[in-house]
C-alpha cells in the first residue's frame, strides 16, 4: 500500500522521481521520500504528510544524482513520521519497501545483537540492515541483496540502492506488484506500469520471487530459485497523462458526474443494443454459468457490496447458489468449495491483497476462478480464468464511486447472461432487462438535477454524530455502502442495517439525534421497509426518505426526502448509489475533511 519508483538514469533523477510519486500517491500519502547517490554518497530527503512537504523540502535542499529511488508510504508500522518515511538507509544501502515484512522483529534482533543501530520503528528498515550485514561479509550488494530477500518472510516489493555503485537498482517482488521499465539510456522500477508510464510503455511484471538486477540500462531478472529468467514485456496502454479534476472540486465530484457516461462504456461491454441481449462473449464464460453448482463472490469495501448486490441479481435471475463472504475471512477460512463451482472477485485496482489471495485459494481449490476489475494490467486480472472489465477509467478519489457503478454493471449484465445460460430467462426477459440496465446512464443524467436538494440535506446530517441507513433486498448493500462512504469522507459515525434487523437492537439507539436514511424504492419490498421506517418514526427517528415519485407520494410525511427517477426494479441498485455518494461528499464537504484523500486511508490496498 506504498508506492516505490527507482531509476537508474542518464539525468537528475530526484524531480522526475516525484513525479512519478504523485502518480503513485493513491497508494498511500502519510509520508514521503527520495534517496539518490550524490559522488557515490546515499543522500535522503524525506517529509511527513503529502507529496508536496516532500517538494518543499526539495526546493529548500535539492538533491542531485542520477540514480534513485522514491516511496510515498501508507504506515503499517510505526506512526507517519519523518524518521519512519521511507527511503530507510544504512552507510551502505538504501531501500524503499511496500508490503510489510512478517519476522523484522527477530531479524532485528539478531542485527541489533551485531551492532547495527535501528533508527525507526518501521519494518522496512531490517531490510536494508540485512542487505548491509551480508555486503559486510563480502557480498557484493546484487548478492547480498538476493540473499537477504531470501529471508524475508511476509509480503514485499523493495526496491534498493548503494552507496559507490553509480546505476545500479535492485528490485524485488514477494505479493505487492513491481514493474521493471525500459528505456533507451534509463531502467525504472515502479509499482505500476502508470508510475513508469512517462519514462516508457515497455514494462515486465516482476512474478513472485523475482529479484531484478538493474545496471545502466540493463535488467537482468532472476527467479525464486536464483535462475536468470525471462518476463515478457508488454508495451502497456498506461495514459501518460495526469487524471485532472476537469473543473470540479475534488477528483470524488468528477467521478460521481463521469458515471452516466463511464456506465455507458462499460455496458457497451457487454450488451448488443441492437437486441438489446447480452453479447455472446467467450464459450468459457457460457459453459462456466451454464454449468456452476455455486458461485463464491469476494471482494473487499465497496467492490464487496457491488458483489453483495450481485448476489441478489444471480439468485434473482440466473437460480444460482451463491455464497459471499470478504476475502479477508474467506481466503483463511478454509472454505468447502463444490465441484464444478465458479469464484467471482471484485476489484477496481485489481491488487488488493486479501481478495488476490481469495482467488489464489479458490483457483487451488479447482474452482473457475471469474474477475470483474477495472485495471486490466493489476494482478488480479492476470491471474483470474475470466476477467471482466469495467471501464470506470482511472479512480483517483478514495472513496469508490464510478467504479461501483461500473462493478454493478457488469455483474448486472452478467446476471441476465447467467439467466440465459441456466434456461431460466425468456428471450424477451433478456430484452425487457437489457433495455432497462441500457436506460440506467439517462437516469444518473436526470437525478443530477437534485443534486442542490442533496446538497441541501447533506449540510442538515454533516451535524450529527451518528447516522444509521437501512433497506430491504438488493437496497440493503445499498445501505451498507451509503454508511461506508459516508464515515469514510465525513468521519461521522455510520451504520448499514437490513431493514428487518433494525427491531433486533439497532432500533434502541434512535432518538431525534440520529438521521435514518431509508433507502425504499418502489419495489416488491416496498410496503414492508416502509413499516420498518414507521417503527423507526414511532420512536422520535428523524426519517430521510431516498425512493422514486410513488414511493413518496404513499409513504406520507418524514423529516425530508430525495426523490430518484422512477425505473424498473433490477436497476435500483444503481441509481440510488448516486444520492448515497452525494451524500456522503456533500456532508464531508460541510465538515471540511479532505475528501479525496481521507485520513488513514489508500486507495490501494495491498498489504492484508
Ligand atoms: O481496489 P478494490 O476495489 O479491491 O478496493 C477494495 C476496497 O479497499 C475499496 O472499495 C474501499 O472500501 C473504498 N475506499 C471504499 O470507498
Amino acid at each position: 500500500m506504498c508506492g516505490i519508483v527507482g531509476i537508474a538514469g542518464t539525468r537528475d533523477v530526484a524531480p522526475i522521481i516525484v513525479e512519478a510519486l504523485k502518480r503513485l500517491e493513491y497508494r498511500g500519502y502519510d509520508s514521503a521520500g527520495v534517496a539518490t547517490l550524490v559522488d557515490g554518497k546515499i543522500e535522503r530527503r524525506r517529509a511527513p504528510g503529502k507529496l508536496n512537504n516532500l517538494e518543499a523540502v526539495l526546493r529548500k535542499t535539492p538533491l542531485s544524482g542520477h540514480t534513485g529511488i522514491g516511496h510515498t508510504r501508507w504506515a503499517t508500522h510505526g506512526a507517519p513520521t519523518e524518521a519512519n518515511a521511507h527511503p530507510h538507509a544504512s552507510a551502505r544501502v538504501a531501500i524503499v519497501h511496500n508490503g510489510i515484512i512478517e519476522n523484522f522483529r527477530e531479524l532485528r534482533e539478531e542485527l541489533t545483537a551485531k551492532g547495527h543501530k535501528f533508527q525507526s520503528e518501521t519494518d522496512s528498515e531490517t531490510a536494508a540492515h540485512l542487505v548491509t550485514d551480508y555486503m559486510d561479509q563480502g557480498l557484493a550488494p546484487a548478492e547480498a541483496a538476493k540473499k537477504a530477500v531470501a529471508r524475508l518472510i511476509g509480503a514485499y516489493s523493495i526496491a534498493m540502492i548503494f552507496k559507490d555503485h553509480e546505476g545500479l537498482l535492485v528490485g524485488a517482488r514477494k505479493g505487492p506488484p513491481l514493474a521493471v521499465g525500459y528505456g533507451d539510456t534509463e531502467a525504472y522500477l515502479g509499482s505500476d506500469a502508470f508510475a513508469l508510464a512517462p519514462f516508457t510503455n515497455r514494462v515486465a511484471y516482476l512474478l513472485d520471487g523475482d529479484v531484478a538486477v538493474i545496471e545502466g540500462a540493463q535488467a537482468s531478472i532472476f527467479d525464486d530459485q536464483g535462475r536468470p529468467a525471462n518476463r515478457e514485456i508488454k508495451i502497456t496502454s498506461a495514459s501518460t497523462a495526469m487524471v485532472d479534476k476537469a473543473g470540479h472540486s475534488h477528483f470524488m465530484a468528477k467521478e460521481i458526474h463521469e458515471q452516466p457516461e463511464v456506465i455507458s462504456h462499460t455496458l457497451a461491454h457487454y450488451l448488443d443494443p441492437a437486441g438489446p441481449v447480452v453479447r455472446r462473449h467467450g464459450v468459457g464464460l457460457r459453459k462456466t454459468l451454464a454449468k456452476a453448482s455455486r458461485l463464491t463472490i469476494s471482494a473487499c469495501g465497496t467492490a464487496y457490496y457491488a458483489g453483495m448486490v450481485g448476489k441478489y441479481w444471480f439468485e434473482k435471475l440466473g437460480r444460482l447458489a451463491v455464497e459471499i463472504d470478504v476475502a479477508s475471512e474467506l481466503r483463511y477460512r478454509n472454505p468447502v468449495y463444490p465441484e464444478n463451482g465458479a469464484a467471482l472477485f471484485v476489484s477496481q485496482s485489481g491488487e488488493t491483497a486479501d481478495t488476490l489471495a481469495a482467488l489464489r485459494d479458490a483457483k487451488a481449490k479447482g474452482q473457475t476462478t471469474i474477475a470483474v476489475v477495472n485495471v486490466a494490467e493489476s494482478s488480479i486480472a492476470r491471474e483470474a480464468d475470466i476477467v471482466l472489465p469495467t471501464y470506470a477509467g482511472p479512480e483517483i478519489g478514495v472513496a469508490s464511486t464510478k467504479a461501483f457503478t461500473c462493478q454493478l454493471a457488469a455483474l448486472a449484465s452478467f446476471a441476465i447472461a447467467a439467466g440465459v445460460a441456466r434456461g431460466n430467462l425468456s428471450e424477451s426477459d433478456e430484452k425487457t432487462l437489457c433495455a432497462s440496465l441500457l436506460e440506467t446512464p439517462r437516469h444518473i443524467a436526470e437525478f443530477f438535477k437534485q443534486e442542490p436538494a442533496v446538497k441541501a440535506v447533506a449540510e442538515e446530517i454533516a451535524k450529527a454524530r451518528d447516522v444509521l441507513y437501512m433497506g430491504r433486498g438488493a437496497s440493503y448493500p445499498l445501505a451498507l455502502e451509503g454508511a461506508l462512504k459516508l464515515k469514510e469522507i465525513s468521519y461521522i459515525h455510520a451504520e448499514g442495517y437490513a431493514a428487518g434487523e433494525m427491531k433486533h437492537g439497532p432500533i434502541a439507539l434512535i432518538d431525534e439525534a440520529v438521521p435514518i436514511i431509508v433507502l425504499a424504492p418502489h419495489d416488491v419490498h416496498f410496503e414492508k421497509t416502509i413499516s420498518n421506517m414507521q417503527e423507526v418514526m414511532a420512536r422520535g427517528g428523524k426519517v430521510l426518505l431516498i425512493s422514486d415519485s410513488d414511493g413518496i407520494a404513499k409513504a406520507g410525511k418524514v423529516w425530508a426526502h430525495i426523490e430518484v427517477p422512477k425505473t424498473n426494479a433490477f436497476i435500483t441498485p444503481l441509481l440510488y448509489a448516486i444520492p448515497v455518494q452525494l451524500l456522503a461528499y456533500y456532508a464531508a464537504i460541510a465538515k471540511g475533511t479532505d475528501v479525496d484523500q481521507p485520513r488513514n486511508l489508500a486507495k490501494s490496498v495491498t498489504v492484508e
